[in-house]
């Protein structure tokens, strides 16, 4: 073992979307001194990527009490309610603390725009320059946190492990891929904020940073986990050679968009009473469905029948995004499939944020206290991760007035050396594993086959990989396995978990998984 440089704080916070933008800026209102790490830039999350907007209850004819019913439906019956209640009364005055900060959200004469999103009973949700919602909140969230005095925002700092002792967390092990060195950040209060897990599947609306991190640390440091096994898979990602599986927001079926199969037809209100704004996960798998019956690889969603100038000028990134693959989506239709958007499950949280180890929290796409229950509503996860950061903030401050703590000694423990394997490989064949056996539509066949492959490369827990994205691998086939081991137990179907085999809903599980190492 060899002594590391160490620096500390009194919150760290891991990771930069809005989760850990938003803790960092409720923490330092209060004065205290905050140390943010991300593994890149501020700039990559899932958040700069979001488009349909933020859900609040803001609207004349809204309340909070119709947000809360009809995020209850979404989650098919598995949301836990009392977290709900909180997100949705406290999350419009974090929205109006948005606005404060000077997140110019769209607006006519009127006042704020709403639009709908799937399974939304009203227009609730608000969006920034079109369909760039998430980039305007991260630009105003950045402009008030990056700069200021008791915040140090340090980027490339990619996170190891926890340093956890008897229960207790006293900060993370980082790498600074800048320099290369390794260094040791303490926090008196440790928050998670690490995103979501979409780089596991083949096809994802995801950013290559959302690779699972935060989950893995936490449960290789014994810290309890949930849900693992709901993924939500976004119905509208574009399918295009050449292309990302770029999001197609549900706010333009919110619009009036149609979807058709390969043969042209409308068939989403055969499958559900809300037809193309039913919940996500019931678009997702009717889409299959159709694509199944008609052997094509994609389904087609129409705008062709809404005013040009509008769709442009409502959803200019999609608009300009098409067109750079060559399509003109106010003329011709555009193909979609179902890609993984977003993980309802992760590190477990009381409803101030707390997992089951001492000062570590976790907050965001990263956490789980059931609010999205099996399926999360559309445009609850941005207003989640504000929700869940300031209840952390609002908690901690008992961590912090109970005095100085003590300081246990960390180094680096030596593990087996690198093994000489193609890492780039191993990832390209768990993705597409994830995305054939533990995707939309599961078997227990086809699960054990995934649990199989990730038997095969357990050992790589005790070796040393010191490149980032060898770490990243690692990480992702330890959350890889946690999602396919929970989609075996659960012999059911619900929200984002479906079982061929099991396809029925079950009051027997009517119940949250745990795993814990
Ligand atoms: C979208 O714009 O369709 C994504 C919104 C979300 O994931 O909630």
């Amino acid at each position: 073992s060899r002594e590391l440089p160490q620096e500390e704080a009194e919150y760290l916070i891991i990771g930069g979307g809005i989760a850990g933008l938003y803790t960092a800026w409720a923490a330092a209102n209060t004065g205290a001194q905050v140390t943010l790490l991300t593994k890149r830039s501020v700039a990559e999350s899932n958040t700069d990527r979001a488009q349909g907007g933020i859900a609040a209850a803001l609207g004349q004819h809204d309340s909070p009490e119709l947000h809360l019913q009809d995020t209850l439906i979404a989650g098919a019956g598995l949301c836990d309610e009392a977290a709900v209640r909180i997100l949705v009364t406290e999350g419009p005055e974090r929205v109006r603390e948005l606005i404060d900060m000077g997140a110019s959200f769209d607006r006519n004469v009127d006042g704020l725009c709403f639009t709908r999103e799937g399974c939304h009973s009203q227009d609730r949700i608000l969006h920034a320059q079109g369909d760039a919602t998430g980039a305007e909140i991260l630009r105003a969230l950045s402009q008030n946190v990056v700069g200021i005095p008791n915040v140090d925002v340090l980027e490339n700092q990619y996170v190891v492990d926890l340093l956890v002792r008897d229960g207790t967390c006293y900060g993370v092990l980082a790498l600074d891929q800048t320099s290369g060195e390794f260094r040791i950040f303490r926090g008196r209060v440790v928050v998670l904020a690490t995103g979501g897990s979409g780089r596991l599947y083949n096809y994802t609306t995801n950013p290559e940073v959302a690779t699972a991190d935060g989950i893995a640390l936490a449960f290789r440091a014994g810290v309890e986990v949930m849900d693992m096994e709901f993924i939500q898979f976004h119905p509208t990602s574009l399918v295009l050679p050449g292309a990302p599986r770029f999001l197609i927001s549900e706010a333009v079926r919110g619009e009036g968009a149609i979807l058709r199969n390969s043969r042209g037809e409308r068939f989403m209100p055969q499958y559900h009473g809300m037809a193309e704004l039913a919940p996500r996960d019931i678009v997702s798998r009717a889409i299959l469905a159709e694509m199944a019956k008609t052997g094509a690889d994609s389904v087609f969603l129409d705008v062709t029948h809404l005013e040009p100038e509008k769709i442009k000028e409502r959803f200019p990134t999609i608009t300009l995004t098409c067109a750079k693959y060559g399509l003109d989506i106010t003329r011709e239709l555009i193909p979609v499939a179902p890609a993984a958007h977003y993980m309802m499950g992760g590190v477990k949280t009381d409803l101030w944020g707390e997992t089951s180890i001492k000062h570590l929290f976790a907050c965001g796409e990263a956490s789980c206290l059931g609010v999205h229950g099996a399926n999360r509503l559309a445009s609850n996860s941005l207003l989640d991760g504000l929700v869940s950061g300031g209840r952390i903030v609002q908690r901690a401050a008992y961590v912090l007035e109970s005095g100085s703590r003590e300081k246990p000694h960390f180094s680096c423990n030596q593990l087996l050396p690198t093994p000489e394997i193609n890492f780039k490989e191993l990832r390209q064949k768990l993705q597409l594993i994830m995305g054939e056996k533990v995707g939309p539509l599961r078997t227990a066949l086809r699960l054990a086959e995934a649990l199989a492959f990730f038997d095969r490369w357990a050992h790589l827990r005790n070796h040393e990989v010191r490149e980032t994205s060898q770490m990243e691998t690692r990480n992702m086939l330890e959350v890889g396995e946690l999602i396919t081991e929970a989609a075996m137990m659960r012999t059911e179907s619900r929200g984002g978990h479906f079982r061929l085999d099991y396809p029925e809903t079950s009051e027997r599980w009517q119940k949250h998984l745990l795993l814990k190492r």
